[in-house]
């Protein structure tokens, strides 16, 4: 099968297409400024669905995240840590606000922040901790939030990949002081563009709101009374989320619960197939996590020797060959980024962002070597998840399983 030619699936539910003509046919706003109506739907859904409390949508999870640390208002100059493989939104909201990122290391088998990576580049200027749940898979929050509490640091959680996914039974986004979803076209609930935060501590929700929605919802919503008085600005920002994105992440969440379900049956069916093959390693998953909507899913196709690069050139094109959309992953680490390497093209900011890299980074080449990104879209199947594995044992020469993997 020739890869390039495959037909992706829709990306919204058709139900979905209809709830949006039939909003626009109403002529229902398409600028809410006091968060209510479908915004406040939204709002109330997610956190239903994914066990959190106060969410405040936003036009974008960049935009959440520079809520989040507007909301936690660090002294100027203190320094936020964050593990070195996460998207670069994460941390680079942190740059409009005065302060300074520090990359760490990884764990070499889950690409999540390595808690011993934490301990060594904690310094006195530290105010704040950022984990992203990498893939899906959470960070180990246990140990890293006693970490945060024993020093008095924030910690910021990026859910962005890991909509319900779970920590030790609990949903992720409830451990940390604030945490924040992308809602962009590529995550497991899509609203296009869009984002938003949740956190169990309403007066960080107040200060956030007043970071990007003025005039109607800050007067609605902000009760203390020292904000309130900012109410008609805000903090000068407009991250208000699109009534039309919010109409499609609305109808799109009545989908995810059993989205997410399949996804997992069939990523799981793929993991037990790959599991025996020699040279193969299906993604971890630790025991105190599930793994929610599965962002990525990304095994390792191991090689070794002095042709290992040629050799795992040849086995992603026999995979290709064989119809396994597998390609490797486009975006690098943060280590090698422009913005993290050198000055700030912002005059205002170059007192502040001095990016402190606290390599070497051999976890994070260890997560990365081997890596592959499978695509697996919601029209595959477990006969499809068969045809991969076979795949893969003939890519790496092992002989084919000959009895099914038990579509239990
Ligand atoms: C982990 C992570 N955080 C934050 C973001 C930023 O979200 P958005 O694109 O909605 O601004 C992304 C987007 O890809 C992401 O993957």
């Amino acid at each position: 099968m020739d890869v390039s030619a495959a037909v992706s699936a829709p990306l919204i539910g058709e139900d979905t297409v209809e709830e949006v003509v039939r909003y626009l046919r109403r002529g229902e706003p398409l600028s809410i400024s006091d968060g209510s109506g479908i915004i406040e739907r939204l709002e109330r859904r997610l956190e239903h669905l994914l066990g959190i409390e106060n969410v405040l949508t936003c036009s974008s999870g960049t935009a959440a995240l520079h809520s989040a640390y507007l909301a936690l208002d660090l002294p100027t100059g203190s320094e936020v840590i964050a593990p070195v493989t996460t998207f670069h939104a994460s941390i680079t909201p942190a740059l409009h606000c005065g302060l300074s990122p520090v990359l760490v290391d990884v764990e070499p088998d889950t690409g999540n922040m390595s808690i011993d990576a934490l301990r060594k580049a904690i310094t006195e200027r530290t105010q704040c901790v950022v984990v992203t749940h990498n893939l899906g898979h959470p960070a180990d929050l246990d140990d890293i939030a006693e970490f945060c509490r024993e020093r008095g640091l924030r910690l910021v959680e990026d859910c962005s990949h890991a909509y319900l996914s779970t920590y030790r039974g609990r949903p992720v986004g409830t451990v940390g002081d604030i945490a924040v979803w992308s809602m962009q076209a590529a995550k497991t609930l899509v609203a296009g563009e869009g984002g938003f935060l949740a956190t169990g501590d309403r007066a960080l929700f107040e200060r956030a709101c007043l970071a990007g929605h003025y005039r109607g919802r800050s007067r609605k919503q902000i009760t203390d009374p020292a904000l309130r008085a900012f109410a008609d600005t805000g903090l000068g920002l407009k991250y208000r989320l699109h009534p039309l994105a919010a109409v499609i992440a609305c109808s799109e969440a009545g989908h995810l619960p059993e989205r997410v379900q399949r996804r997992q049956r069939l990523l799981r069916y793929l993991s037990a197939g790959l599991e025996s093959i020699p040279c193969v390693q299906p993604p971890l998953v630790r025991d105190y996590a599930t793994m929610g909507g599965w962002f990525s899913y990304r095994p390792v196709l191991e090689t070794t020797g002095d042709n290992s690069q040629a050799v795992f050139r040849h086995r992603l094109e026999v995979l290709r060959a064989a119809g396994v959309p597998a390609h490797r992953p486009s975006i690098g680490a943060l280590d090698s980024m422009a913005l993290f390497t050198t000055t700030a093209p912002l005059r205002h900011a170059s007192a502040t962002w001095k990016p402190r890299l606290c390599g070497p980074f051999h976890g994070a080449l260890a997560y990365s070597r081997g890596r592959l990104s499978v695509t697996v879209t919601a029209t595959d199947d477990l006969a499809r998840m068969e045809s991969y594995a076979a795949a893969f044992a003939e890519a790496t020469g092992s002989s084919p399983r000959t009895a099914p993997l038990g579509r239990a």
